[in-house]
């Protein structure tokens, strides 16, 4: 009998862990049937409220390598991830190397992995913005160039692949495994408390309509007058209704460098200094499902919580010129804004003056993908 296989998981930054989650779910769940998981989390995100959270809310088990790489510029922290992962495959052998998302801990491990012949996966591969002042556009470049199976979520992924001269072979059309998590963890979700924390509960219901803000693209956050604006246009849409603010400490750590932390001091600490702005720490997996399922306006620079408004039917607002998951605006609730102020009230606005969204569940967001994604990498990764 050959011995039991074994794929290393690599997750490191907060949007990794909901992806990694329900893989290695059910990976656990077929038993000897499947290879043997392990998960390698870089530290790329290491405060409690970026990472540790989410193993409780997600139910992931511990990580069983943990890298340490912290912050540091985009050389350093790649840089630092491949030394440590590069020793960890030399020592380990994984059999294949699963990597997910776009961060710098996705493209660092693929890197490793593909070059000391490992089979490498990537799970939401083919997402493009078409931007490459994006580090995460030059991220997905790279690891979807290397990469030996390319999972997807949309038909839009899989022609960008092709585009780009992947081989058909490699392309695996899965669905989206973001939503898996979502579908999973919504009736936990549900029993959050965050709304009455806030104070934005009558009873288990919203008391009133309420709106959900999140931002830290470096290139809405790292320079003054862009993250100003977009605060004044913030402050603008939170006199109709309130705004909740969780806010990421790359966007706290900037607002504080461009003297503009005094908008944003968080409620607990007095007043609100900005009027209907409800700014809080970053919130664990099911407060921040609980807060935007019953929303009635999220307005983002992420990527993921395009997908989920559109999956919870919550209207999206992207604070952005561009997005990498189209699919979210041809057949979700979001639309494409931009980071004029004016442009951010008068589309929120319009957005609340608007029946409540209503958008289309695109093709395999079922819950499954995880599922399938295995299927495949039984298939293909799991036999001697
Ligand atoms: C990273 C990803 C981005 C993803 C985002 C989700 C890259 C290039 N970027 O951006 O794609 O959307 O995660 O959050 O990989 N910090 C803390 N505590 C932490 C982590 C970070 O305080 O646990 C602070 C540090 O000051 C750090 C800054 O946040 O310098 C930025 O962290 P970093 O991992 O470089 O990038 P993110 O902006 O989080």
């Amino acid at each position: 009998m050959s011995p039991v296989r074994r794929l290393a998981f690599v997750a490191g930054a907060r949007p990794n862990f909901m992806k990694v989650a329900p893989i290695i779910a059910e990976m656990e769940r077929r038993g000897n049937t499947a290879p043997r998981a392990f998960l390698v989390h870089t530290g790329q995100h290491y405060d409690r409220d970026m990472s540790e959270v989410f193993f409780e809310d997600l139910q992931l088990r511990r990580p069983d390598v943990f890298l340490g790489v912290g912050s540091a510029s985009h050389a350093e922290q790649t840089a630092k991830v491949m030394i440590a992962f590069e020793k960890l495959c030399v020592d380990e052998r994984p059999d294949g190397v699963v990597v997910v998302g776009d961060v710098n801990s996705t493209v660092a491990a693929a890197l490793v992995a593909v070059k000391l012949g490992i089979p490498t996966a990537h799970v939401e591969a083919g997402l493009r913005s078409f931007d490459r002042t994006m580090p995460e556009e030059i991220n997905r470049i790279v690891t979807d160039a290397i990469a030996d199976l390319l999972f997807t979520t949309c038909e839009e992924a899989d022609a960008n692949l092709l585009r780009e001269g992947v081989a058909s072979s490699k392309i695996h059309l899965v669905g989206n495994v973001m939503i898996d998590s979502l579908l999973r963890q919504r009736a936990r979700a549900r029993s959050s408390k965050i709304l009455a924390d806030l104070g934005l509960a009558h009873g288990s219901a919203p008391a009133r309509p309420y709106g959900v803000l999140t931002l830290h693209r470096p290139s809405n956050v790292d320079a003054s007058d862009r993250l100003a604006g977009i605060l004044d246009a913030v402050g603008k849409v939170a006199s109709r209704i309130p705004i909740v603010f969780p806010i990421h400490p790359r966007t706290m750590k900037q607002a504080e460098a461009f003297g503009l932390a005094e908008r944003l001091r968080p409620r607990e600490r007095g007043e609100t200094p900005t009027e209907g702005l409800v700014v809080t720490g970053p919130l664990g997996y099911h407060d921040f499902v609980r807060l935007v399922a019953d929303a009635r306006l999220v307005l983002t620079d992420s990527g993921g919580i395009q997908e989920e408004t559109t999956i919870l039917g919550v209207s999206c607002l992207t604070l952005r010129d561009n997005t990498e998951r189209g699919i979210t605006v041809t057949e979700g609730t979001n639309t494409l804004v931009g980071t004029d102020p004016a442009r951010i009230v008068a589309a929120a606005e319009a957005a609340l003056d608007a029946p409540s969204a209503h958008g289309r569940m695109p093709r395999l967001w079922d819950g499954r993908a995880a599922a399938r994604i295995v299927d495949v990498l039984v298939r293909e990764l799991g036999g001697p």
